[in-house]
Protein backbone atom coordinates (compact mmCIF):
# COMPACT_ATOMS: atom_id res chain seq x y z
CA UNK A 1 0.00 0.00 0.00
CA UNK A 2 2.55 2.96 1.06
CA UNK A 3 5.07 1.47 -1.66
CA UNK A 4 2.45 2.29 -4.27
CA UNK A 5 1.56 5.64 -2.56
CA UNK A 6 5.12 6.46 -2.67
CA UNK A 7 4.99 5.73 -6.55
CA UNK A 8 2.25 7.46 -6.82
CA UNK A 9 3.16 10.50 -5.08
CA UNK A 10 6.81 10.76 -6.67
CA UNK A 11 5.36 10.86 -9.98
CA UNK A 12 2.82 13.82 -9.41
CA UNK A 13 5.91 15.30 -7.57
CA UNK A 14 8.05 14.75 -10.79
CA UNK A 15 5.14 16.15 -12.99
CA UNK A 16 4.59 19.29 -10.73
CA UNK A 17 8.62 20.24 -10.24
CA UNK A 18 7.63 21.78 -14.04
CA UNK A 19 4.32 23.44 -12.80
CA UNK A 20 5.32 24.67 -9.14
CA UNK A 21 2.96 27.64 -8.92
CA UNK A 22 4.73 30.82 -8.06
CA UNK A 23 4.44 32.71 -5.06
CA UNK A 24 2.16 35.60 -5.63
CA UNK A 25 5.44 38.08 -4.51
CA UNK A 26 6.94 36.75 -7.92
CA UNK A 27 4.96 38.81 -9.84
CA UNK A 28 1.52 37.72 -9.60
CA UNK A 29 -1.38 39.57 -8.36
CA UNK A 30 -3.84 38.98 -5.61
CA UNK A 31 -7.16 37.23 -6.05
CA UNK A 32 -9.35 38.99 -4.34
CA UNK A 33 -12.43 36.69 -3.54
CA UNK A 34 -16.02 38.22 -2.40
CA UNK A 35 -17.38 35.56 0.13
CA UNK A 36 -21.00 34.77 -0.64
CA UNK A 37 -20.63 38.69 -2.86
CA UNK A 38 -18.77 39.88 0.68
CA UNK A 39 -21.11 39.22 3.73
CA UNK A 40 -19.48 41.81 5.61
CA UNK A 41 -21.01 44.75 3.55
CA UNK A 42 -24.39 43.27 2.28
CA UNK A 43 -26.94 40.26 2.88
CA UNK A 44 -25.40 37.14 1.28
CA UNK A 45 -25.37 35.62 -2.02
CA UNK A 46 -28.02 37.59 -3.74
CA UNK A 47 -28.17 40.46 -6.73
CA UNK A 48 -26.90 43.10 -4.82
CA UNK A 49 -24.34 41.11 -2.92
CA UNK A 50 -22.56 40.67 -5.93
CA UNK A 51 -23.22 43.81 -7.19
CA UNK A 52 -21.27 45.57 -4.49
CA UNK A 53 -18.61 42.59 -4.07
CA UNK A 54 -17.92 44.26 -7.86
CA UNK A 55 -18.02 47.47 -6.74
CA UNK A 56 -15.64 47.10 -3.78
CA UNK A 57 -13.04 45.97 -6.01
CA UNK A 58 -13.39 42.13 -5.86
CA UNK A 59 -11.59 39.75 -8.92
CA UNK A 60 -13.51 36.97 -8.12
CA UNK A 61 -17.14 36.67 -6.79
CA UNK A 62 -17.91 33.57 -4.30
CA UNK A 63 -20.90 31.74 -3.99
CA UNK A 64 -23.01 28.48 -3.17
CA UNK A 65 -25.27 26.61 -5.09
CA UNK A 66 -28.27 24.57 -3.66
CA UNK A 67 -30.51 22.39 -6.02
CA UNK A 68 -34.00 22.38 -5.80
CA UNK A 69 -37.11 19.84 -5.66
CA UNK A 70 -37.64 20.97 -8.87
CA UNK A 71 -33.93 20.49 -10.20
CA UNK A 72 -32.91 24.08 -10.44
CA UNK A 73 -29.28 25.47 -9.01
CA UNK A 74 -30.03 28.27 -6.69
CA UNK A 75 -27.62 30.89 -5.47
CA UNK A 76 -28.13 30.13 -1.49
CA UNK A 77 -25.32 28.49 1.42
CA UNK A 78 -27.28 27.06 3.36
CA UNK A 79 -29.26 23.48 3.20
CA UNK A 80 -32.50 24.73 4.60
CA UNK A 81 -34.30 28.18 4.54
CA UNK A 82 -33.28 29.53 7.74
CA UNK A 83 -34.92 32.08 9.62
CA UNK A 84 -32.27 34.09 10.82
CA UNK A 85 -31.89 35.10 7.11
CA UNK A 86 -35.60 34.84 5.06
CA UNK A 87 -38.93 35.68 6.19
CA UNK A 88 -41.99 33.73 4.37
CA UNK A 89 -44.06 36.09 2.35
CA UNK A 90 -47.45 33.72 1.61
CA UNK A 91 -47.15 30.44 -0.35
CA UNK A 92 -47.12 30.27 -3.75
CA UNK A 93 -50.41 28.59 -4.45
CA UNK A 94 -53.36 28.81 -2.23
CA UNK A 95 -53.40 25.88 0.88
CA UNK A 96 -49.95 24.27 -0.53
CA UNK A 97 -49.18 22.05 2.20
CA UNK A 98 -45.20 22.62 2.14
CA UNK A 99 -45.90 26.33 3.40
CA UNK A 100 -44.66 28.05 5.38
CA UNK A 101 -41.53 27.69 3.71
CA UNK A 102 -38.71 28.78 6.62
CA UNK A 103 -37.01 26.30 8.18
CA UNK A 104 -37.04 23.70 5.17
CA UNK A 105 -34.57 22.19 3.15
CA UNK A 106 -33.53 23.37 -0.56
CA UNK A 107 -34.26 19.83 -1.85
CA UNK A 108 -37.73 20.05 -0.33
CA UNK A 109 -38.84 23.19 -1.78
CA UNK A 110 -39.13 23.84 -6.04
CA UNK A 111 -37.92 27.22 -6.96
CA UNK A 112 -41.33 28.38 -7.20
CA UNK A 113 -41.98 28.05 -3.74
CA UNK A 114 -38.35 29.47 -3.03
CA UNK A 115 -39.10 32.12 -5.13
CA UNK A 116 -42.22 33.82 -2.76
CA UNK A 117 -38.90 33.73 -0.09
CA UNK A 118 -37.57 37.55 1.20
CA UNK A 119 -34.10 37.01 1.63
CA UNK A 120 -32.76 40.83 1.90
CA UNK A 121 -34.37 42.11 4.71
CA UNK A 122 -32.24 40.68 7.90
CA UNK A 123 -29.52 41.89 8.67
CA UNK A 124 -26.69 39.27 10.38
CA UNK A 125 -26.00 40.39 13.83
CA UNK A 126 -22.23 39.29 13.44
CA UNK A 127 -22.22 41.73 10.48
CA UNK A 128 -23.07 45.09 11.73
CA UNK A 129 -21.96 46.89 8.52
CA UNK A 130 -24.50 44.57 6.15
CA UNK A 131 -26.73 46.54 4.00
CA UNK A 132 -29.77 45.07 3.56
CA UNK A 133 -32.13 45.10 0.44
CA UNK A 134 -35.89 44.47 1.56
CA UNK A 135 -37.87 42.44 -0.74
CA UNK A 136 -35.07 40.37 -2.70
CA UNK A 137 -35.43 37.07 -3.66
CA UNK A 138 -33.35 34.21 -3.74
CA UNK A 139 -31.59 33.84 -7.53
CA UNK A 140 -30.89 31.04 -9.96
CA UNK A 141 -27.07 30.61 -10.86
CA UNK A 142 -27.87 31.63 -14.23
CA UNK A 143 -29.57 34.85 -13.03
CA UNK A 144 -26.60 35.61 -11.20
CA UNK A 145 -24.30 35.00 -14.69
CA UNK A 146 -27.26 37.35 -16.63
CA UNK A 147 -27.23 39.95 -14.13
CA UNK A 148 -22.88 40.06 -13.90
CA UNK A 149 -22.96 39.96 -17.84
CA UNK A 150 -24.52 42.95 -17.67
CA UNK A 151 -21.66 44.85 -16.65
CA UNK A 152 -19.26 43.04 -17.48
CA UNK A 153 -20.47 41.95 -21.48
CA UNK A 154 -16.49 41.21 -21.94
CA UNK A 155 -16.80 38.39 -19.31
CA UNK A 156 -13.84 39.24 -17.27
CA UNK A 157 -15.41 38.31 -14.16
CA UNK A 158 -14.27 35.44 -12.29
CA UNK A 159 -16.30 32.96 -10.42
CA UNK A 160 -15.80 30.48 -7.73
CA UNK A 161 -18.91 28.23 -7.11
CA UNK A 162 -19.13 25.45 -4.41
CA UNK A 163 -21.49 22.63 -4.95
CA UNK A 164 -23.12 23.02 -1.78
CA UNK A 165 -24.01 19.10 -1.10
CA UNK A 166 -24.55 17.04 1.54
CA UNK A 167 -25.51 13.46 0.76
CA UNK A 168 -23.70 11.13 2.64
CA UNK A 169 -24.31 8.09 4.54
CA UNK A 170 -23.65 10.61 7.36
CA UNK A 171 -27.26 12.27 6.14
CA UNK A 172 -29.34 13.34 3.06
CA UNK A 173 -29.36 17.09 3.41
CA UNK A 174 -29.56 17.98 -0.16
CA UNK A 175 -29.43 16.50 -4.09
CA UNK A 176 -26.93 14.25 -4.53
CA UNK A 177 -22.95 14.37 -5.91
CA UNK A 178 -24.43 13.36 -9.84
CA UNK A 179 -27.10 15.59 -9.45
CA UNK A 180 -25.14 18.52 -8.58
CA UNK A 181 -21.97 17.97 -11.18
CA UNK A 182 -24.60 17.64 -14.10
CA UNK A 183 -27.42 20.59 -13.45
CA UNK A 184 -24.28 22.98 -12.78
CA UNK A 185 -22.30 22.30 -15.48
CA UNK A 186 -25.20 22.88 -17.22
CA UNK A 187 -25.01 26.23 -15.95
CA UNK A 188 -21.74 26.76 -15.86
CA UNK A 189 -21.89 25.73 -20.03
CA UNK A 190 -24.74 28.04 -20.59
CA UNK A 191 -22.92 31.04 -19.17
CA UNK A 192 -19.95 32.23 -21.27
CA UNK A 193 -18.26 32.40 -17.90
CA UNK A 194 -16.85 28.69 -18.41
CA UNK A 195 -13.05 29.87 -18.47
CA UNK A 196 -13.80 31.78 -15.39
CA UNK A 197 -15.34 29.14 -13.14
CA UNK A 198 -13.34 27.34 -10.53
CA UNK A 199 -15.45 24.79 -8.73
CA UNK A 200 -14.88 24.34 -5.30
CA UNK A 201 -16.27 21.61 -2.78
CA UNK A 202 -15.87 20.36 0.87
CA UNK A 203 -17.03 17.37 -1.03
CA UNK A 204 -14.38 16.42 -3.04
CA UNK A 205 -16.14 13.92 -4.81
CA UNK A 206 -18.07 16.52 -7.02
CA UNK A 207 -14.57 17.85 -7.77
CA UNK A 208 -13.37 14.83 -8.68
CA UNK A 209 -16.74 13.96 -11.06
CA UNK A 210 -16.83 16.99 -12.65
CA UNK A 211 -12.97 16.74 -13.81
CA UNK A 212 -13.86 12.78 -14.92
CA UNK A 213 -16.78 14.10 -17.33
CA UNK A 214 -15.29 17.40 -18.77
CA UNK A 215 -11.74 17.24 -18.36
CA UNK A 216 -9.63 20.55 -18.19
CA UNK A 217 -12.69 21.94 -18.18
CA UNK A 218 -12.63 23.88 -14.63
CA UNK A 219 -10.19 24.87 -12.21
CA UNK A 220 -11.09 23.03 -9.35
CA UNK A 221 -10.60 23.82 -5.59
CA UNK A 222 -10.64 21.54 -2.54
CA UNK A 223 -11.88 23.35 0.44
CA UNK A 224 -10.44 22.34 3.86
CA UNK A 225 -11.53 22.67 7.54
CA UNK A 226 -12.73 20.39 10.23
CA UNK A 227 -16.39 19.74 8.77
CA UNK A 228 -14.17 17.15 5.88
CA UNK A 229 -10.72 16.40 7.33
CA UNK A 230 -10.66 13.75 9.88
CA UNK A 231 -9.81 10.30 9.31
CA UNK A 232 -12.93 8.25 7.84
CA UNK A 233 -15.21 11.48 6.45
CA UNK A 234 -17.66 10.38 3.63
CA UNK A 235 -16.88 13.96 1.96
CA UNK A 236 -13.39 12.54 0.55
CA UNK A 237 -13.08 10.24 -2.55
CA UNK A 238 -9.83 9.11 -0.70
CA UNK A 239 -8.75 8.25 3.16
CA UNK A 240 -6.50 10.56 4.56
CA UNK A 241 -4.86 7.69 6.69
CA UNK A 242 -3.08 6.05 3.63
CA UNK A 243 -0.62 9.20 3.31
CA UNK A 244 2.77 9.17 5.13
CA UNK A 245 2.49 12.48 6.56
CA UNK A 246 3.11 14.67 9.26
CA UNK A 247 -0.32 16.10 9.70
CA UNK A 248 -4.11 15.90 8.24
CA UNK A 249 -3.54 18.85 6.34
CA UNK A 250 -0.26 17.81 4.85
CA UNK A 251 -2.32 14.27 4.22
CA UNK A 252 -5.03 16.71 2.47
CA UNK A 253 -2.73 18.39 0.41
CA UNK A 254 -1.35 15.30 -0.68
CA UNK A 255 -4.35 13.73 -1.54
CA UNK A 256 -5.07 17.28 -3.75
CA UNK A 257 -2.13 16.51 -5.63
CA UNK A 258 -3.11 12.67 -6.30
CA UNK A 259 -6.69 13.63 -6.98
CA UNK A 260 -5.79 16.47 -9.66
CA UNK A 261 -7.42 19.18 -7.83
CA UNK A 262 -5.91 22.47 -9.00
CA UNK A 263 -6.48 24.87 -5.59
CA UNK A 264 -6.30 24.11 -1.94
CA UNK A 265 -8.69 26.16 -0.22
CA UNK A 266 -7.90 25.56 3.56
CA UNK A 267 -9.79 27.90 6.41
CA UNK A 268 -7.40 30.13 8.36
CA UNK A 269 -7.13 32.11 11.71
CA UNK A 270 -3.72 32.88 11.81
CA UNK A 271 -0.56 32.48 10.10
CA UNK A 272 1.82 30.15 11.94
CA UNK A 273 4.94 27.50 11.32
CA UNK A 274 2.34 24.72 10.43
CA UNK A 275 0.11 27.19 7.99
CA UNK A 276 3.71 28.13 6.53
CA UNK A 277 4.65 24.70 5.89
CA UNK A 278 1.18 23.95 4.08
CA UNK A 279 1.57 27.05 2.31
CA UNK A 280 5.27 25.95 1.01
CA UNK A 281 4.48 22.30 0.40
CA UNK A 282 1.11 23.23 -2.04
CA UNK A 283 3.23 25.87 -3.52
CA UNK A 284 5.93 22.95 -4.42
CA UNK A 285 2.89 20.80 -5.66
CA UNK A 286 1.86 23.29 -8.40
CA UNK A 287 -1.32 23.92 -5.99
CA UNK A 288 -2.20 27.72 -5.26
CA UNK A 289 -3.40 28.77 -2.21
CA UNK A 290 -7.07 30.41 -1.64
CA UNK A 291 -7.23 30.94 2.12
CA UNK A 292 -10.64 31.59 4.14
CA UNK A 293 -12.60 33.52 5.62
CA UNK A 294 -10.33 36.40 5.61
CA UNK A 295 -12.07 39.13 8.15
CA UNK A 296 -9.66 40.16 10.19
CA UNK A 297 -6.96 42.99 8.30
CA UNK A 298 -3.83 41.38 10.47
CA UNK A 299 -4.22 38.06 9.23
CA UNK A 300 -4.80 39.36 5.26
CA UNK A 301 -1.82 41.12 6.15
CA UNK A 302 0.44 38.02 7.00
CA UNK A 303 -1.14 36.27 4.36
CA UNK A 304 -0.38 38.79 2.04
CA UNK A 305 3.11 39.43 3.01
CA UNK A 306 3.91 35.00 2.93
CA UNK A 307 2.22 35.62 -0.86
CA UNK A 308 -0.71 33.29 -1.07
CA UNK A 309 -2.39 33.56 -4.20
CA UNK A 310 -5.69 35.06 -3.31
CA UNK A 311 -8.00 35.31 -0.30
CA UNK A 312 -11.51 35.40 0.73
CA UNK A 313 -13.10 37.39 2.86
CA UNK A 314 -16.71 39.18 3.90
CA UNK A 315 -14.44 42.44 3.54
CA UNK A 316 -13.74 42.85 0.47
CA UNK A 317 -13.46 46.43 0.70
CA UNK A 318 -11.45 46.32 3.09
CA UNK A 319 -8.67 44.18 1.63
CA UNK A 320 -8.89 46.22 -1.35
CA UNK A 321 -8.03 49.14 0.70
CA UNK A 322 -5.32 46.81 2.51
CA UNK A 323 -3.92 45.78 -0.55
CA UNK A 324 -3.20 48.86 -2.35
CA UNK A 325 -1.57 50.57 1.34
CA UNK A 326 1.09 47.52 0.64
CA UNK A 327 1.50 48.34 -3.37
CA UNK A 328 -0.23 45.08 -3.69
CA UNK A 329 -1.38 44.47 -7.06
CA UNK A 330 -5.18 42.86 -7.27
CA UNK A 331 -6.63 41.17 -10.21
CA UNK A 332 -9.31 43.78 -11.61
CA UNK A 333 -11.86 42.65 -13.73
CA UNK A 334 -13.43 45.08 -14.53
CA UNK A 335 -10.42 47.42 -14.69
CA UNK A 336 -9.01 50.42 -12.30
CA UNK A 337 -12.03 52.55 -12.00
CA UNK A 338 -14.76 50.88 -13.72
CA UNK A 339 -16.82 50.80 -10.71
CA UNK A 340 -19.19 53.02 -10.57
CA UNK A 341 -19.01 55.83 -8.71
CA UNK A 342 -20.91 55.23 -4.93
CA UNK A 343 -22.15 57.29 -2.53
CA UNK A 344 -22.27 54.77 0.20
CA UNK A 345 -25.44 53.80 2.43
CA UNK A 346 -28.75 51.80 1.95
CA UNK A 347 -30.05 54.68 -0.62
CA UNK A 348 -27.53 53.28 -3.44
CA UNK A 349 -29.90 52.13 -6.36
CA UNK A 350 -28.06 48.68 -7.44
CA UNK A 351 -28.89 47.77 -11.29
CA UNK A 352 -31.38 44.94 -11.89
C1 LIG B 1 -24.00 18.21 6.50
O1 LIG B 1 -25.10 18.55 7.35
C2 LIG B 1 -24.93 18.14 8.68
C3 LIG B 1 -26.23 18.46 9.41
O2 LIG B 1 -26.55 19.82 9.29
C4 LIG B 1 -23.71 18.83 9.29
O3 LIG B 1 -23.50 18.38 10.60
C5 LIG B 1 -22.49 18.53 8.44
O4 LIG B 1 -21.38 19.26 8.91
C6 LIG B 1 -22.75 18.92 6.99
N1 LIG B 1 -21.60 18.54 6.16
C7 LIG B 1 -21.00 19.39 5.31
C8 LIG B 1 -19.83 18.87 4.55
O5 LIG B 1 -21.39 20.53 5.12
Amino acid sequence: MFDRMFIALSAIAGAAAAAVVAPRKAGGSLDLQAHRGGRGNTVENVLPSFAWGLINGASTLEMDNGITKDGEVVVWHDEWIDAGKCTDTGPVVNSDPDYPYVGKLIKDLTLAQLKTLDCGSLQQSDFPSQRTYPGTKLSTLGEVFDFVSCVDPEHTVAFNIESKVNNTILGVYSAGVNTFVTKQWAAFKKSGYLDRITYQSFDWRTLVEMQLLHPGALRTSALMSDLNLYLGTPYLPIDLGDFLAESLEEAAVLAVALLGIDVVSPQVTAVDDGFRAFVKLSNTLGKAVLPWTIDDMSVAEDLIALGVQGVITDYTDEVRALADELGVEVVSPLGAGAAPEVVGGDGVDVPG
